[in-house]
């Protein structure tokens, strides 16, 4: 099997590093392009994280794009207090020798998605993080967006949230984004597939295992060992989430997850529900039919249910060297 070409859109962050080790490290991908935004942490430390982590993974020969610093309409918030103060868990690392792209993070999308889209491959963009960079490159570079092989984000949920009782906070983060994203993959036709909170918490890496990648002692099983122990200590759990990198994993392996293709809206005004997603479960065609709103244009492969022990096992023997 030839690799898989992605690209993914961070906000590094502790599990944006964990999925960035994954898609760096795993030969079944092929990580053509980062790009940055604003997010879990102002866009300067999640450059540098991003920086340090593809350095410590050894790929300086990946171009790193920086891209939008905030949402479209609103002011940035961050979620420092869950990343910690430097967005990637106070780790204390040396800061990386790597600098960014001369590109902004739009060209380099529309750079990387037309290089693949001329050799014939298909493209998976996997954005992690509020999704304003793809949001700017379907009004900036329509044509290059339309030359999208496959979007996998994280963000939303069917039933579970995390920043307001309502909404994700990806989506939360910037919904026109979120919005404009799933009406440009509906009007240029390009697979779409939301990996959301009903299944983000699913792969979890136990203390034993951590235990195991302190035993390994690289350079990228230390960071591993050390993403995952900052989640033990601040939420006193027996197992902590990769979080994003499950998003990477079931490109790896496909069977692991079990979606359904649904209708999804952004909610954009409501007074204490913006930023959530509304997806369509009703199978009733009577009451489809007569919806005074319509079924939403966004066809999206949602994510219900995930094999959460195998994407922790194909990471950790990643992230160990196993692989
Ligand atoms: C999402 O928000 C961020 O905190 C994580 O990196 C993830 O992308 C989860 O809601
Ligand atoms: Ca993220």
């Amino acid at each position: 099997m030839p690799a898989i070409p992605v690209v993914l859109d961070v906000d590094t962050g502790v599990d944006d590093a964990c999925a960035l080790l994954l898609a760096a490290l795993h030969p079944g991908l092929d990580l053509r392009a980062v790009t940055c935004v604003g997010g879990n942490a102002p866009l300067a430390d999640v450059v540098r994280n991003t920086l340090t982590v593809l350095e410590t993974a050894g790929r300086g020969d990946v171009p790193v794009g920086v891209g939008a610093a905030r949402p479209l309409l609103e002011d940035p918030v961050d979620a420092r207090h869950v990343h910690g103060s430097d967005g990637m868990a106070d780790l204390g690392m040396a800061p990386p020798t790597l600098v960014p792209d001369a590109r902004s993070a739009l060209d380099l999308l529309r750079d990387t998605i037309e290089a693949a889209a001329e050799a014939g491959e298909s493209l998976t963009v996997v954005p992690l993080a509020p999704m304003t960079n793809l949001a700017l490159l379907a009004r900036v570079h329509p044509a290059a967006f339309s030359r999208i092989g496959r979007i996998v984000f994280m963000g939303g949920g069917v039933e579970i949230s995390n920043a307001t009782a309502a909404a994700e906070f990806n989506v939360f983060h910037d919904p026109e984004a979120t919005a404009m994203v799933l009406d440009a993959c509906a009007e240029h036709e390009v697979p779409v597939t939301m990996y959301g909170l009903d299944v983000f918490y699913e792969p979890l890496v136990t203390d034993v295992q951590v235990a195991a990648l302190l035993e390994v002692d690289t350079p990228v099983a230390r960071l591993a060992a050390g993403l995952i122990s900052f989640h033990h200590r601040r939420f006193a759990n027996a197992g902590a989430t990769i979080g994003d990198a499950g998003a990477v994993g079931i490109l790896l392996e496909p069977d692991a997850v079990r979606t359904e293709r649904l209708p999804v809206r952004v909610e954009l005004t409501g007074t204490w529900t913006r930023g959530r997603t509304v997806v369509d479960r009703r199978d009733w065609s009577g009451h489809l039919a007569h919806d005074p709103h319509g079924l939403a244009p966004a066809m999206v492969d949602v994510a219900l249910e995930v094999d959460g022990p195998r994407i922790a096992d194909l990471w950790v023997r990643t992230v160990g060297g196993q692989v």
